[in-house]
């Protein structure tokens, strides 16, 4: 029984397969067309995975597709159909319910059975059942899905039901969002930047922006709408916002005050509070002592550790692709459990589930091209030891191995890594890689074994979606925030030996079995999917080594004339960013 789970046609498609019940690969089309967060129907993404598991799409017997575009429709028509006639024109073609049907027999060309599964249906699911618990209450919250933005529910061995939503336009996410867009950043994208300037600050708004919400009964709540415009014009917040708070909203790119960091501040302790409030209720109402969460506000590392350190549940399992790309693997596993194949309460510890890259033929290239590299084949100790050498050197590597990782972390498979003892390597790789703000940190990952030594974790985070106290800020510069915190990535021998065997290999060297683990990308790029990705990244953006596989490239080593070919050839320039990206409709 192959079912095949879609995302796609909002933001950040993806696609999920299912094989007899059990998730065996998963990609984000991105990854393939090269365009960050791509929301086209995902037909390089879908055609990779399947033929990673060995398929074609005539073995696919069901499609499931993670919303039902009808309800999505009453909600557009309802919010969106006064601006139709003028500036909303081009947006008009997302009013047409049939296009998902529609794609996927055009585009995929596949002409079988599609399951449409409610959007929050999709995002529970793809947490439930991937949790590995036998019983579990569940919650969803997200900027919105059809109507609902906030869903409850629980599930058990045949039991799966959502019994509360809240209805679009009340909404954490949005709510989330619009300051996002009021401190000058991009929505749907940025709301991490926000997480990360929140330390720097007071939360002396908090009042102001808790005086937008009105709690309810039953987890509901209603969010004043005065402050918000939903229409998809730019910006997505009103003067009355500015208003209410008493400050003015930060041009895109400009100077970061005092009073920006306030209102992240701010925004952090509203979503913070209401989170726990809501999951009390659901704790009462459920008497389960397991929590499944998703949905794009459950990226938020910093809300889920107040979650798991002072929410009410005695564990906490959130889906790792909690956007909407991991709503792909929820519809799938929905209707995978439906058509009979008994999906398996597995615990989700891997997500290197897209397709393994062909690096046959890279040692082939490299020669031709006159690029001395190292050949460590069949030889652990030796690639590892070589690699962890020189990252205690000093040296920023490219670290590109197996299957890529699905959803939005670099977790060993598509990393930049570097010595997180060194102060200064925050601005080093923000110089080479990252452009980014000065203000957000980088992530450390560790051996899972001894987490403990050097981060204060409560239970596991093998999928970088705590933040935990640092025990020695002083000792890992690199990797701790302003506030001693950082967002931990346990790894497990068990599942990645080689990433462990490196850490290892570079805690014996230092004492620290700890590497600064980043995406390996450029900024405003997808992470690399291919190994010709990883070497065009490396050369473009002088990273010192890149370890491809079992193959040692260092950049010293690298013909004199690549560096300006590169340049020439892959002239690299800063995305301009897409500001109606957020647009509901
Ligand atoms: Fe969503």
């Amino acid at each position: 029984m192959i079912v095949l789970g879609l995302s796609a046609l909002y933001h950040d498609s993806a696609c999920a397969v299912f094989r007899d019940g059990r998730l065996v690969a998963a990609a984000q089309e991105e990854r393939f067309t090269r365009r960050r967060f791509d929301p086209a129907m995902p037909v390089r993404a879908v055609r990779a995975c399947l033929r990673d598991a060995g398929l074609g799409i005539g073995d696919v017997d069901h499609v499931a597709y993670y919303e039902d575009p009808v309800g999505k429709l009453s909600r557009q028509l309802w919010m969106g159909l006064p601006a139709v006639p003028d500036a909303s024109r081009r947006t008009l073609f997302r009013l047409d319910a049939r296009r998902p049907a529609r794609q996927i027999e055009e585009l995929l060309g596949y002409p079988g059975p599609v399951t449409f599964v409610p959007h929050h249906e999709s995002h529970a699911a793809s947490a439930f059942h991937q949790s590995g618990f036998s019983d579990a209450a569940l919650f969803t919250a997200d900027a919105v899905g059809e109507w609902a933005t906030t869903s409850y529910g629980t599930g058990g061995p045949n039991r799966f039901e959502l019994f509360e939503q809240v209805d679009f336009p009340h909404s954490l996410g949005i709510l989330y969002s619009a300051v996002t867009s009021f401190l000058g950043f991009a929505v749907n994208s940025d709301e991490y930047k926000v997480m990360g300037l929140a330390p720097y600050g007071t939360p002396r708004y908090a009042d102001r922006l808790r005086g937008l919400l009105t709690d309810l009964p039953r987890g509901q709540f209603r969010l004043d709408q005065d402050c918000f415009d939903l229409s998809g014009r730019s910006p997505m917040y009103t003067a009355a916002l500015g208003e209410l708070l008493g400050a003015e909203p930060r041009e895109p790119e400009s100077a970061l005050s005092a009073a920006h960091s306030d209102l992240a501040a701010s925004v952090q302790l509203v979503l913070e509070d209401i989170l726990l409030a809501k999951l009390r209720f659901l704790h009462a109402e459920t008497g389960l002592g397991r929590l499944c969460y998703a949905g794009g506000v459950a990226l938020n590392c910093v809300a889920n550790r107040v979650i798991r350190e002072r929410g009410p549940f005695a564990e906490v399992f959130v889906q790792p692709a909690a956007g909407d790309a991991g709503a792909a693997i929820g519809a799938a596993a929905l209707v995978s459990a439906r058509l009979g194949a008994g999906v398996r309460p597995e615990r989700l510890t891997d997500v290197r589930l897209g397709p393994a890259p062909d690096l046959g033929p890279v040692a082939a290239w490299l020669a031709a091209a006159g690029v001395p590299f190292e050949a460590h084949t069949d030889d652990e100790a030796g690639l590892v030891g070589r690699a962890a050498e020189e990252l205690a050197g000093g040296a920023v590597l490219g670290w590109f191995q197996g299957r890529m990782e699905f959803g939005p972390r670099a977790l060993g498979a598509r990393s930049i890594l570097a010595d997180p003892r060194r102060g200064d390597m925050r601005d080093h790789i923000n110089a080479l890689v990252k452009k980014r703000e000065a203000f957000r940190p980088f992530a450390p990952a560790v051996v899972a074994e001894r987490a403990g030594e050097f981060f204060g974790l409560a239970g596991d985070s093998p999928f970088m979606l705590f933040t935990a106290d640092v025990r020695e800020p002083a000792a890992l510069p690199a990797v701790t925030h302003v506030d001693g915190s950082a967002r931990v990535q346990t790894v497990d021998r068990a599942v990645d030996p080689r990433f462990h065997a490196l850490l290892t290999a570079f805690g014996r060297r230092t004492g620290f079995p700890v590497l600064l683990n980043t995406s390996f990308n450029m900024r405003g790029e997808p992470i690399v999917a291919t190994p010709a990705d990883a070497l065009a990244c490396f050369v473009r953006s002088r990273l010192d080594v890149l370890v491809l596989g079992d193959l040692v490239v260092r950049a010293a080593d690298l013909p004199a004339h690549w560096a300006g070919l590169v340049d020439q050839q892959l002239p690299y320039q800063l995305p301009t960013l897409d500001r109606d990206v957020y647009s509901f409709l």
